[in-house]
């Protein structure tokens, strides 16, 4: 059977571990692209990584390129391509430099690989994958936004940290934007079952919430540039999810269609992915107050695509 292609766009800090992680579990050839002045860095970043192989015992093909004919055909595609913040800075503040840089990926992703199913990571994510679906004409489940199963595991390790339990066994699912208005389902939110409630204080619950929605903040102001081992796992599963065909109910930026009456807009929800790409999204029932956090995040996304719209 012919290994999958798997392009990654952004050969970065982002780009670099995902190319790390794919490699190690040998799922597919990586090809790591970037924009002509950093293609020497990509190739050597996949040199560094097949030699890598050596030591660790796995036979992937790792290179680093350019040329966006060597992605010609890719099954999947993982953007990282754009700035990352800056202390100080929101998400939001990165559209005008990440706005021509998705649309020219956008635009080399529908000429060379038509078919693939695309993870957007580069921020703001919910605009920039919204563009991404625009320019490309993709069908609505072959592109989807990495923020949810992040922010997720962002919640799920504070809570599981306050419990005194392990974060194996923590479930949580934080929807809407990649923004601080993101919203942590708390009804579906539990350590194996057990209602979060019943383990943790509700002042506690709501420090945590607020740790999340700052929570990429938080690393940012740490590191001087924005998180790169939690996201690049993240948009792995995903990957696999379609890879293998595994129907994982994750949260993910999918395109709405009226779900949750929301039309025409990409904003973390619950998807099932697997090799039809998100094939799915479920609709949760939400209380009144997790509706209203979810319009008020929908609203934020909104705010930056009517920017994108009339750029
Ligand atoms: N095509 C491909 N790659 C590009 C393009 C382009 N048109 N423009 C810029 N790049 C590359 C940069 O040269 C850089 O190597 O994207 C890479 C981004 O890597 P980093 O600066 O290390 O950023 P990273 O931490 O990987 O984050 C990338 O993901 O989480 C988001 O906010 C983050 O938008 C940022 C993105």
């Amino acid at each position: 059977m012919a290994r999958k292609k798997i392009g990654l766009i952004g050969a970065g800090n982002i780009g670099g571990e995902l190319a790390r992680l794919l490699a190690n579990k040998e799922l597919g050839d990586v090809w790591l692209y970037d924009i002509p002045a950093k293609e020497n860095f990509a190739k050597g970043k996949a040199l560094d990584l097949e030699q890598n192989g050596a030591v660790l015992g796995y036979d992937s093909f790792v290179r680093g390129t350019s040329n966006w004919a060597d992605l010609e055909g890719a099954d999947v595609l993982i953007v990282t391509a754009g700035i990352p913040r800056k202390p100080g800075q929101s998400r939001d503040d990165l559209v005008a430099t990440n706005l021509p840089i998705i649309r020219d990926v956008a635009n080399n992703a529908k000429k060379h690989a038509p078919s693939a199913f695309t993870i957007v990571i580069s921020n703001p994510l919910d605009a920039m994958v919204y563009e991404f679906k625009r320019v490309t004409g993709c069908a609505k489940g072959m592109a989807v936004g990495m923020a949810g199963v992040l922010d997720s595991a962002r919640f799920q390790l504070f809570l599981a940290r306050e419990a005194g339990v392990s974060v194996k066994d923590v479930r949580a699912m934080v929807l809407g934007g990649h923004g601080d208005d993101m919203v942590p389902v708390l009804t579906m939110t539990t350590i194996n079952g057990v209602p979060v409630s019943s383990l943790i204080a509700k002042d506690k619950i709501g420090a945590i919430i607020e740790r999340t929605r700052k929570g990429g903040g938080e690393i940012v102001n740490l590191m001087g540039t924005s998180a790169y081992y939690a996201p690049a796992s993240s948009a792995v599963a995903m990957a696999e999810a379609f890879l293998f065909d595994q129907k994982r109910l994750l949260a993910g930026a999918a395109y709405l269609d009226g779900e949750f009456g929301y039309k025409d807009l990409f904003m973390g929800v619950p998807v099932v992915i697997g090799a039809k790409g998100v094939e799915r999204i479920i609709e949760i029932p939400l209380s009144a107050e997790e509706k209203a956090m979810l319009e008020k995040s929908a609203k934020s996304v909104q705010s930056v695509v009517d920017v994108v719209k009339k750029s």
